[in-house]
Formats: C-alpha cells, sequence, structure tokens
C-alpha cells in the first residue's frame, strides 16, 4: 500500500487531497497544528490515517515528521499544504514576519526534512503547494508573494541538487490560482475554485509526476500573460486581489 503524508491537512486544499487518497486505498499521514480536526479525519478511516499535531515554525516539528513516517510505516510521496497568506496593504511587520516564518522558515524545516528521508531511502516523490503569486511581486501581499517565489526556486534548486547528487527524487510544484479555502477569508476574489476540484488535478498532476502543476487553464494562460508584462509596467498597475 502506497504511503503519503501531507503537511497541512487541517482544512482547505490539503485536507480534500487528503480524502482522495485515503479513498483511493493508500496510506494517509495527516498533519496541522489543530489536533481536534486531524482525529475528526482519522475517524473517516482509523486504519488508514495516521494523525500528528504539527506547527511547522517550532523546531520540533521535524522529530514530528519522523514520528509520523514510522506511525505510517515509511513515506512514499511528501505534499506539504501548509501555508498563511494575508493582504497587508498597511505592511504591518507582524504579519509580514509571521508568514515568512511559516511559508519561508517552516517551509524549508519540512522540505530539507522530507528531501533527507527520501535521500536515505533511494528516492521519493516531493510535492509542495506554492502558488501562482510567486510569479510577480504582488503589492496588496508582499510577504505572501515573496515567500511563494522563495518556495518556487527552492524546488528549481533541489531538483538541480538531487541530480547532482544522483538521488532519484521526484519534484512536483504546485501553483493554483485562487480557491475557495479559509485562506481567503470570505473576501470576493475573480476565477475562484472549488478545493475539492483543485484536489483532484494535484491528485491526478501527482500520479502523472509533473514537475509543475498550474490549476486551472485559465491560470495558465493569466500567468503566460503576466509574465510577458515588463517590470516598469507591473509596477504600476494597481491589482488588488493578489492573494492566491
Ligand atoms: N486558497 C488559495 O486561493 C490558494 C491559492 C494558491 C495557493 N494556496 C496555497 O495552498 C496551501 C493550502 O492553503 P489553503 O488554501 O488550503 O488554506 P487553508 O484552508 O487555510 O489551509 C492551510 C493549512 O495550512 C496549515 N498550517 C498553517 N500554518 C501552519 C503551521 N504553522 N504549522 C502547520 N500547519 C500550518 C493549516 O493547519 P492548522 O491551522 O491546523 O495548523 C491548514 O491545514 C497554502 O500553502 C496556500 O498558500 C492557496
Amino acid at each position: 500500500m502506497k504511503r503519503i503524508i501531507i503537511i497541512g491537512a487541517t482544512s482547505g486544499i490539503g485536507e480534500e487531497v487528503a480524502r482522495i487518497y485515503t479513498q483511493q486505498g493508500w496510506r494517509v499521514g495527516i498533519a496541522g497544528r489543530r489536533a481536534e480536526r486531524l482525529e475528526d479525519l482519522q475517524k473517516t478511516a482509523p486504519h488508514q490515517i495516521e494523525v500528528q499535531p504539527m506547527d511547522v515554525t517550532t523546531e520540533k516539528a521535524t522529530e514530528e515528521l519522523q514520528l509520523l513516517i514510522e506511525k505510517l510505516g515509511g513515506m512514499d510521496l511528501f505534499l506539504l499544504s501548509s501555508g498563511i497568506g494575508y493582504q497587508n496593504t498597511s505592511l504591518t511587520p507582524a504579519i509580514e514576519l509571521s508568514t515568512v516564518h511559516t511559508n519561508v522558515q517552516g517551509f524549508t524545516r519540512l522540505v530539507t526534512a522530507a528531501y533527507h528521508y527520501f535521500q536515505q531511502q533511494g528516492g521519493g516523490h516531493l510535492a509542495v503547494i506554492s502558488s501562482i503569486a510567486g510569479t510577480k511581486g504582488l503589492g496588496v501581499a508582499p510577504a505572501y508573494s515573496a515567500s511563494k517565489r522563495f518556495q518556487n526556486t527552492y524546488i528549481d534548486s533541489l531538483a538541480q541538487l538531487s541530480r547532482m547528487n544522483k538521488t532519484p527524487i521526484t519534484f512536483t510544484d504546485i501553483r493554483p490560482g485562487f480557491v475557495a479555502t479559509a485562506l481567503l477569508k470570505e473576501e470576493r476574489y475573480p476565477l475562484l475554485m472549488k478545493p475539492q476540484e483543485v484536489a483532484a488535478a494535484i491528485v491526478k498532476g501527482l500520479s502523472r509526476k509533473k514537475r509543475r502543476i498550474v490549476i486551472d487553464g485559465r491560470y495558465k494562460i493569466l500567468v503566460f500573460f503576466w509574465r510577458m508584462i515588463p517590470q516598469w509596467l507591473w509596477e504600476r498597475l494597481p491589482i488588488h486581489n493578489g492573494l492566491t
């Protein structure tokens, strides 16, 4: 039986991905800060799901990942879905810094731990949910968009490093557009997708071992044009709903 670990599976996209893998008969290890949400999900398939309360911003998260791997009897696929995001036009430092702690520091802590595990094991599949927000710097959400660019670049770097080290790790960088989850805080966003649809697209892309998954096709087109906008023009564009 295949085994997946999902960090950030207490709500939103991570939770929906966990449900699909459980339905597909995988052993599923889930983590997040809200222990009661983890237990609720475990009750839906107690023989398949293992849980581990975890805060990625704490040092002990690395040991907790190891504990979860042991409970699950190993790990074939690692998916990092944990993340926070805020619009922060007032540039409140505490908001910027907490975003960096979770999306950069916590991300690095868990991704390096998963990389080392796969390196020791002689292979595996390492996937993260970043965002299309990493494509360009968004004025309404500076730390969020910068943290997502960090994640994109980090995975590019690890993909090269693993080849240099001749470690057969498959990498997938998942970049969704707007998804109707708690992250968006019930504000209005265009081209909103349902977390269930996004989770289905993620599972499909992961089964094909895709290196990069942009969800959905409308966002692929949007990102294509975003990339073509010259920097001098980009900086003059008032983009208001920039949290993705
Ligand atoms: N919604 C969107 O429009 C959108 C678009 C593109 C990318 N994304 C990305 O998708 C990922 C999932 O977000 P979502 O939309 O599903 O939002 P969500 O429902 O708020 O889920 C976020 C998950 O991250 C976990 N998390 C947050 N801080 C954590 C911490 N310190 N330690 C451990 N887990 C933590 C949360 O669990 P606890 O609170 O229980 O810890 C929760 O399970 C994020 O990385 C987000 O940036 C979202």
